[in-house]
């Protein structure tokens, strides 16, 4: 299996992802996960990390809290997507399982330098903060990186915070713009990618059909998440964005893109968070990033399906 650090902002797809990491053992080894303000300030998303775990029966998960602001502006959340606890739908218990002491910035850290060069696989599903305060404070962690799977950005898509921006790379784009400058591998899932995973009627039906108390929750997070999109795009149902990272990591097979330069506006009041995607090659800017653009959108929903069906 893949060691990888899940640091998240959960988040309902958020959610979906960890739990898609943590039924699939043969595949990840989830080594921690690490919580970052986000769609709701870090209180909540280090509760509902701890929601998720012990939903998955995996209490003795490691979590870490990280950064509750950005490098450089204050938070931006995004309470009209995922509610007022970042978790809403479903009722789940309050979470009795502990948050470790340790900083996740630091965890981050000591695990890259721990573990054989190149073995671990960051996988940010939030705002970049804590992975750009481990690169700031410990520059030699680049090279051990084995590779970073982020959902972030986007290019035909545009936008879903601002016209241009993208939520996590918008929320921290100093934090953005470090991580795409750091020189480790990186797969980005943008908008592109995740717009086109939908959670559909039968797709939904299917998650509730599993007949188990992760099939039913999932199922509630997505009918919670999907009114947002559904009430103001028409669109078919909730796109979930996170589990795409954590899919990419099990079957990287489901996803085509090209390896591109990818830069970060932290400038323009007008298109600030920006992901200024090459993907047409027009520049002669090194590439940085592999930017996705589609996906197999029922092989996702198989696998996920049937892994969220042995938790
Ligand atoms: C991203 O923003 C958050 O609201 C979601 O959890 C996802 O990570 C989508 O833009
Ligand atoms: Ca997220």
């Amino acid at each position: 299996p893949r060691k990888i650090i899940i640091d998240t902002d959960p988040g309902q797809d958020d959610a979906v992802a960890i739990l898609l990491a943590l039924a699939s053992p043969e595949d990840i080894e989830v080594l921690g996960v690490t919580t970052v303000a986000g769609n709701v300030p870090l209180d909540l998303t280090t509760r509902n990390a701890r929601i998720v775990c012990e939903l998955a029966g995996k209490p003795e998960t490691r979590i870490f809290a990280g950064c509750d602001a950005p490098l450089a502006r204050p938070l931006v959340t995004a309470e009209h997507v995922h509610g007022k606890t970042g978790l809403d739908g479903p009722v789940l218990p309050e979470p009795t399982m502990p948050v470790a002491d340790q900083h996740a910035v630091d965890f981050i850290i000591d695990t890259l330098r721990a573990e054989a060069a190149g073995s671990v696989t960051l996988c940010p599903l939030g705002p970049l903060t804590n992975i750009a305060t481990a690169l700031q404070k410990a520059p030699d962690i680049a090279s051990r990186i084995a590779e970073i799977v982020l959902m972030g950005g986007a290019y035909f898509e545009v936008g879903n915070i601002t016209p241009t921006a993208e939520f996590n790379i918008y929320v921290d784009p100093e934090a953005a713009k470090l991580v795409f400058a750091c020189g480790a591998p990186i797969t980005v899932m943008p908008l592109d990618v995740t717009h086109k995973a939908l959670v559909t009627k039968p797709r939904n039906d299917a998650f509730r059909a599993l007949g188990t108390p992760v099939g039913q929750a999932v199922a509630e997070m997505t009918d919670f998440f999907e009114r947002f999109d559904k009430e103001k795009y028409g669109s078919l149902g909730a796109p979930l964005h996170d589990p795409c990272v954590t899919a990419y990591v099990i079957a990287p097979d489901l996803f085509k893109g090209r390896h591109i330069n990818v830069e970060i506006e932290t400038a323009s009041d007008l298109t600030l968070g920006m992901t200024v995607a090459d993907w047409w090659r027009v520049t002669d800017r090194a590439p940085n990033a592999t930017f996705m653009g589609s996906i197999d959108a029922d092989g996702f929903f198989a696998l996920l399906t049937e892994r969220l069906g042995r938790l």
